[in-house]
């Protein structure tokens, strides 16, 4: 089966990858010649744990092959997957589709043959009737199917989720892409996975409302956290008690400095968007966006309340700077919230992270002192705060912090240590609704 990946992104690449893995014939494409030279090269343009050995075995069996030139790519191809960005439109939260509509255009002009285009990138409800439409417009010979296939997979365990995932949505109306679908997942079968198959809107629903869903839950637990800290509440405790309700569930019950990365922020104000301009609404979802912003800004305040009033003048040491652990993706991390206010009231900033620091350098003012040694933010720092817990932060030896720290202040917005501990050590212990 021949398959096509538009966008070789942190989707695409994984997707293609994953699919070649599968057996598939596969050929990721990328405006971006540099990614397209890199993977030539066999270097990884994204930081994913796993990706590099995958997609080496691939390309060397020659299943999996990359380039700039969708033209030859396409003619022939079974299916075509659109995988590239969906960004927010500057400063509305609508969805930017104009990589897809292009992407619907170039590949219409290159269509040899019964094809099915199958939108992979999180699009608003209608989207794959605009892409047949707007292929039809470009190409009226063109022999084609729309599909809408979202992705379910989370960055740095994206392998695992798209090799084992919980449900693989195909929204599709015709019998014949169907079919083609069912084909290319077909490995899927040996571990039962379940098929969803619905009309395209439902399954271009199903992801907004997804994603909407767990941003929901973790909102949810931030704000129960702001008042477990008030009632002296613990919110792990709290969140296991909740969570062993099985209707309810223990994931995404984790506090923390509010959502980020490259989906949830972008995804639930899409979602309200999408709401607002059919007419409806999505209450929840508006409040959700809310309280992730205000979480964000009560981070600040606690930094500023664990320095004694005032951030100016004080050197603090940061773990972290990704929106997660194990990927280098800085889109809407909460560091790119929390940070720069503290800098622009004088706070000196020395900051680690363990594949994130050179995307960080694009996004975070240019006097951010990074470190490459992890203890070395502790050096002279009045105050560290663990941002991201990346494994490497979990297990630090606390006595070589507590020395280079010029102060004691231990803020943990992960929560991933225990008061006692640190509070036996001498530090002053900082967390989330504990
Ligand atoms: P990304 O920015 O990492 O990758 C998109 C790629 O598409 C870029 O390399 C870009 O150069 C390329 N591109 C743009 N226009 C193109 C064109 N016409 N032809 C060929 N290439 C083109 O984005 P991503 O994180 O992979 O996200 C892609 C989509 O998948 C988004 O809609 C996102 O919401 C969704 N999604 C992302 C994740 C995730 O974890 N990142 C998970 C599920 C769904
Ligand atoms: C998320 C979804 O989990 C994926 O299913 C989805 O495919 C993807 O978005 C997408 O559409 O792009 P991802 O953003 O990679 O995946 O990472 P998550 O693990 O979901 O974490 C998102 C944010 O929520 C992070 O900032 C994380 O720190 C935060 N989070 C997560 C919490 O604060 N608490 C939790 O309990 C879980």
């Amino acid at each position: 089966m021949k398959v096509v990946m538009i966008g070789t992104g942190y989707v695409g690449l994984v997707s293609g990858t994953c699919f070649a893995e599968f057996g598939a014939d596969v050929t990721c494409v990328d405006v971006d010649a540099n990614k397209i030279a890199r993977l030539h090269a066999g270097e990884m343009p994204i930081y994913e744990p796993g990706l590099a050995a995958l997609v080496a075995s691939n390309v060397g069996t020659g299943r999996l092959k990359f380039t700039t030139d969708i033209g030859p790519a396409v003619a022939g191809a079974d299916l075509v997957f659109i995988a590239v960005g969906t960004p927010s439109r500057r400063g509305e939260g609508f969805a930017d589709l104009s990589y897809v509509y292009e992407a619907a255009r170039q590949i219409a002009s290159h269509l040899d043959g019964y094809t099915v285009i199958v939108d992979k990138s999180t699009v608003p409800v209608g989207t794959a009737r605009n892409v047949a439409r707007i292929m039809r417009e470009t190409n009226a010979n063109a022999d084609f199917d729309v599909a809408s296939n979202p992705e379910f997979l989370r960055e740095g365990a994206a392998i695992a989720d798209f090799m084992r995932p919980d449900r693989v949505v195909i929204g599709c109306e015709s019998a014949r892409a169907e079919k083609l679908l069912r084909e290319l997942y077909r490995p899927l079968n040996l571990r039962e996975t379940p098929i969803l198959i619905t009309n395209l809107e439902s399954a271009e629903l199903i992801k907004y409302a997804a994603n909407a869903f767990l941003a929901t839950k973790i909102s949810f637990i931030n704000e129960i956290s702001t008042l477990c800290e008030t009632v002296g509440a613990d919110v792990h405790a709290v969140a296991k008690g909740m969570g062993m309700d099985g209707r309810i569930g223990s994931k995404f019950l984790h506090p923390g400095p509010g959502y980020g990365g490259s989906c949830f922020p972008k995804d639930t104000q899409a979602l309200v968007r999408i709401a607002q301009e059919h007419g409806s609404s999505c209450r929840i979802v508006e409040a959700v966006i809310e309280v992730n912003a205000a979480q964000k800004a009560r981070m600040i305040k606690k930094i500023r309340e664990a320095l004694g009033g005032s951030e100016a003048g004080k050197t603090i040491g940061v773990l972290g700077l990704t929106f997660k652990p194990e990927t280098d993706d800085m889109r809407d991390a909460p560091a790119l919230s929390i940070l720069p206010p503290l800098m622009e009231k004088g706070a000196s900033i020395r900051a680690h992270d363990p594949q994130g620091m050179h995307e960080a350098k694009q996004y975070l003012p240019s006097d951010v002192h990074y470190c490459e040694d992890m203890y070395d933010v502790c050096t002279g720092a009045d105050a560290v705060v663990v941002l991201t817990e990346w494994n490497a932060y979990r297990g630090m030896d606390l006595a070589r912090v507590k020395r280079a720290l010029k102060g004691a202040v231990f803020i943990d917005l992960r929560n991933v240590y225990e008061r006692a501990t640190l509070e036996d050590l001498g530090f002053a212990y900082h967390c989330i609704g504990r």
